[in-house]
């Protein structure tokens, strides 16, 4: 392991969630910034304004519209009171809602659980306890019910510094406060194997109020070291065998497992992000994998566990890594299924895998690849879903074609299908099989010129306007010739939104058309050139677009990562925002996070009366270590969310935002 403890170093697991390393993508391919840029001083242009200045160059077109139109908040889809933006130590939500906490880090899920103690943890109880960090949220109704059925919860990753006493130690340096790390234990490191994965869990409304059934028979932690199969592809294929696979078709375990989704099928699916922190060690010299490694930024080291373990040590176990960064597809109807990694959907920073069945039954997957300059796709199955036989659908994530985005300056996408012998994914480019193509996603994508974005995170189909919507976050380290002169802070340091209409309607095709809906940040800062309608208050704008949800309304709601004292002067939440009519690029705040939090889920009830959100890393320091003087850490925490006991740490936590008097939120 390389030590990785520098006094002036933020806590590395934090900053892997940022993804805050180098960029890896080599290519000359053109990047969103750069199309966007194109696409609107052209129409600056033919609208015949006097000076295509830099700023009127990135002013969208939906702006102007809504600039002129008083109506536009008349016309929202929303009904609530705002919330006031801030920053402060709790959560909060708009008047007249409840925001209740559900779940917590280390509430039992089993009847046997032992209860959560922070000061005598092992990793034999926090398998039977909620996992650490939640961030994907779904829900599978128990016959159709809409208040009775089981949530699935991703565990993204751990904070060793907000979860474990005793393990940071505050030095001054430079006349300034640092946090020295002292090195987890092999108990620590199981542990947080244990934190890492996923929950299925029974839950049951009751008086209005949501409540967790800890005998549920379905109920089920995926963690770490949870037993999977490859399936798809890639299936034992020699770059996945490994001293202990030789079949290369078992792997043990999955972690962080970001956003995800719910199949038309029932099944809940698992996107695998940040692989790359896991991995340490040093690969065999000239090992054939090594240029493969580096596009995806293996091996990180920011998690102790190629210390004990030794499929997380290159040297030891060379293939190892192209076992993760897939998507996992669990069967949650049978607690004693193996999950199963689905390697026809692509091997990337897998953010999230939003559904949709298309007219002719195929079933689409969009997907994002959340790294600065990275990719977006889609993978559409190449079987039919039968609504009316499970059986028939549980294989259909094996065969199917994985398709990238080019973005092109005219409004138009088109869909590249990612398949061996197409174009140059051939032997020439270093292939010999469609099992290469996949384990070298990002290579694969590279060479069919697709566009690279500013981290594509959740990306969500509306099946009510027919519309797709693309979470961009932010990409701080587009270079000035890369990006816009009128966008300074680079650079888009706040992220945008992009709608997509497939043509014709049908997701499974392979051309669409495109839209900024939203370019985010302060409106009130004109160098930043944010494109909130002007019905949109000093509240209601946000930076940093992550996580989304469609309500069964088909309305909007964006969730954010990475707001702050520093950034946008208010913490993460969750914002609704209008996409149709006069209202169009219309936001509100709805709920934000207690400091130092990410808003993660979000997720309605099929009845809509229900809003699962998810806080992750409530207390983690990130920018606030700056704006507040001082690292946050298990003993001094910048809050206890949600339990404010002394002898409690700060616990990420799902919430259930129900109206008060009961109904449909935002109605
Ligand atoms: Fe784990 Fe891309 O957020
Ligand atoms: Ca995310
Ligand atoms: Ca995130």
């Amino acid at each position: 392991m390389t030590d990785h403890r520098s006094p002036d170093a933020r806590f590395r697991t934090s900053l892997l969630e940022e993804n805050d390393g180098p960029a890896t993508n080599p290519t000359e391919n053109r990047t969103m910034g750069e199309i966007i840029a194109e696409r609107f001083s052209r129409r600056a242009f033919l609208k015949g304004s006097l000076a295509v200045s830099a700023i009127a160059a990135t002013v969208s077109p939906l702006a102007l519209v809504a600039a002129d139109d008083a109506r536009a908040a008349e016309g929202s889809a929303f009904s609530f009171d705002e919330l006031e933006a801030g920053i402060d130590d709790k959560h909060h939500v708009a008047p007249g809602y409840d925001a209740d906490v559900l779940l917590r880090w280390g509430d039992p899920l089993f009847a046997d659980s032992p209860e959560f103690d922070p000061a005598r943890q092992s990793a034999e109880a926090q398998a039977r306890q909620f996992g650490y960090n939640n961030d994907y949220v779904g829900y599978i109704g128990i016959d159709g019910s809409a208040e009775h059925g089981l949530l699935v919860v991703n565990h993204e990753y751990t904070n060793p510094h907000l979860m474990f006493p005793g393990i940071v130690k505050i030095v001054e340096k430079d006349g300034k406060k640092a946090a020295e790390l002292t090195p987890l234990s092999k108990e620590q490191v199981d542990v947080e194997m244990a934190a890492h994965g996923g929950t299925i869990v029974e839950i049951r409304k009751e008086g209005g109020k949501w409540q967790v059934v800890r005998d549920g028979k379905l109920n089920r932690r995926i963690t770490s070291n949870t037993e999977m199969a490859l399936s798809g592809p890639v299936a034992g294929h020699d770059r996945v065998k490994t001293n202990a696979d030789p079949s290369g078709t078992k792997v043990v375990g999955t972690f962080n497992n970001c956003a995800g989704g719910v199949t038309p099928w029932g099944t809940y699916v698992m996107a695998e992000e940040n692989i790359h922190g896991y991995f340490s060690g040093e690969l065999p010299e000239g090992h054939k994998e090594a240029a493969n490694y580096k596009r995806l930024g293996i091996p990180e080291g920011a998690y102790e566990w190629g210390a004990h373990y030794d499929r997380f040590d290159l040297a030891k176990e060379p293939n190892e890594p192209n076992r993760f960064g897939w998507i996992v597809e669990v069967d949650v109807n049978d607690p004693t299924s193996t999950p199963r990694k689905r390697t026809a959907m692509g091997r990337f920073k897998h953010e999230g895998a939003e559904s949709i069945v298309a007219k002719d039954g195929r079933v689409v997957f969009y997907l994002g690849d959340d790294e600065r300059f990275e990719y977006v796709y889609k993978f559409v199955t190449a079987g039919r879903f039968d609504p009316d036989d499970r059986a028939a659908n549980m294989n259909l994530l094996d065969d199917g074609t994985l398709h990238v985005a080019k973005f092109a300056a005219d409004g138009t996408v088109d869909w590249l299908p990612i398949v061996f012998g197409q174009g140059p994914l051939t032997a020439e480019n270093g292939f010999a099989g469609q099992a290469d193509v996949l384990i070298e996603t990002r290579r694969a994508a590279d060479l069919l010129g697709a566009t690279k974005m500013d981290r594509p995170e959740d990306i969500q189909p509306n099946r009510v306007n027919g519309k797709v919507y693309v979470m961009l976050t932010n990409n701080s380290k587009r270079k000035a010739d890369q990006v816009d002169a009128a966008n300074p802070r680079a650079d888009n340091a706040f992220g945008h939104i992009i709608e997509i209409s497939e043509d014709g309607g049908d997701f499974a095709g392979t051309r669409g058309k495109w839209e900024v809906l939203l370019k985010c940040g302060d409106p009130a800062v004109a160098d930043v050139g944010a494109t909130f309608s002007t019905a949109t208050t000093a509240n209601g704008w946000f930076g940093m677009p992550d996580n989304c949800a469609v309500d069964s309304a088909g309305r909007l709601w964006v969730a954010t990562d990475g707001q702050g004292p520093k950034a946008t002067g208010r913490t993460d939440g969750l914002w609704a925002v209008d996409t149709e009519g006069p209202a169009r690029a219309t936001s509100k705040l709805f709920f934000r996070v207690p400091i130092g939090a990410e808003m993660c889920g979000p997720l309605f009830a099929p009845d809509d009366q229900t809003a699962f959100v998810a806080v992750q890393h409530p207390g983690d320091g990130g920018e606030d270590w700056e704006a507040f003087g001082r690292p946050s850490y298990y003993e001094d925490p910048s809050t206890r969310w949600p339990d404010f006991k002394p002898d409690m740490p700060v616990r990420p936590a799902v919430v259930a935002i129900t109206k008060q008097g009961g109904g449909k939120i935002a109605i």
